[in-house]
């Protein structure tokens, strides 16, 4: 018989927008997927973002409307497997997600046990072995979704922006996390990611030093560059790995994939 997968669920979080969530899970995705790693793509963001570095608009607002997405799945507490669509690159596949995700916390309100609800209903997929990786874009908040999100999750990557204001609420964020490790204990930080570097300005150095200080907080060797690759990607509904893996993003993100990969075995 063949042997089961263990899946690790990685999640991205970090309650500033902007800070390169959706672009790491998309491009982390796309990398460990080069690696021959089989990856589920999970997106919990309204704002569609992770849905739509695989999909063109037509496509994820099709999903959306049809039903296939995770608002669906997560307001009818209904097992997750049912909302993937399958093959979105090579080796990934996808549970897209919808506007209507703008409402999730309002509907999650009523419901027993609203901050586990995530967690059971991925429970079966992850149980089956078929990935290596689970990966789950979060939205820039710090309520009972982004709860759900993180106590579904093994690990959590903090993708920082190397700007003045990348740091500002990143206490807020670890305090938040803190909390949730008291209920659900398989919680980690993975590591905090340094995003959108760009070596000319001062201020990056200073606020990496910051990071790496922090007491008990990795930060990956690999940083992300500031890189228009990423753009013209994201334009072209790809992600950089697969669009223009010559591009300095894209083998940054390679290199990141071989950092993450073996800090999960
Ligand atoms: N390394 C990068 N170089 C250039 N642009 C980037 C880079 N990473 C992200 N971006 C751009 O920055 C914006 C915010 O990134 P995104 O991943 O959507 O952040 P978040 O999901 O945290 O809100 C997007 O427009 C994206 O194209
Ligand atoms: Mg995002």
């Amino acid at each position: 018989m063949k042997k089961k997968k263990t899946t690790h669920t990685i999640c991205f979080a970090n309650n500033k927008g902007g800070s390169g969530k959706s672009t790491t899970c998309a491009n982390l995705g796309s990398a460990l997927a080069a690696m021959g790693r089989k990856v589920l793509l999970v997106d919990g963001d309204m704002q569609l973002n992770l849905s739509l570095s695989f999909l063109d608009e037509e496509e994820v607002l099709a999903l959306a409307a049809g039903g296939k997405n995770l608002y669906t799945a997560v307001t009818q507490e209904k097992e997750l497997s049912e909302f993937i669509v399958p093959g979105v690159q090579k080796n990934i596949d996808l549970i897209p997600s919808s506007t209507l995700m703008s409402q999730i916390e309002m509907d999650l309100f009523p419901k027993w046990q609203r901050e586990f609800i995530l967690s059971k209903l991925i429970s079966g997929i992850k149980e089956s072995g078929v990935y290596d990786y689970i990966l789950i874009d979060a939205p820039p908040t710090l309520g009972g979704w982004v709860m759900n999100i993180l106590i579904a999750s093994d690990y959590v990557i903090v993708p920082v922006e190397a700007t003045p204001w990348g740091l500002f609420g990143l206490a807020n964020m670890f305090e938040f996390i803190g909390k949730i490790r008291q209920m659900a204990p398989g919680l980690s930080i993975l590591g905090v990611l340094i995003t959108k570097v760009d070596e000319r300005k001062n201020y990056y150095h200073q606020t990496a030093q910051t990071l790496r200080e922090l007491d008990d907080i990795r930060v990956f060797d690999n940083v992300i560059h500031v890189d228009s690759a990423i753009e013209w990607a994201q334009d072209a509904s790809s992600t950089v790995v697969v669009y223009k893996r010559s591009a300095r993003s894209a083998k940054e993100y390679l290199n990141l994939a071989k950092e993450v990969d073996q800090l999960c075995q």
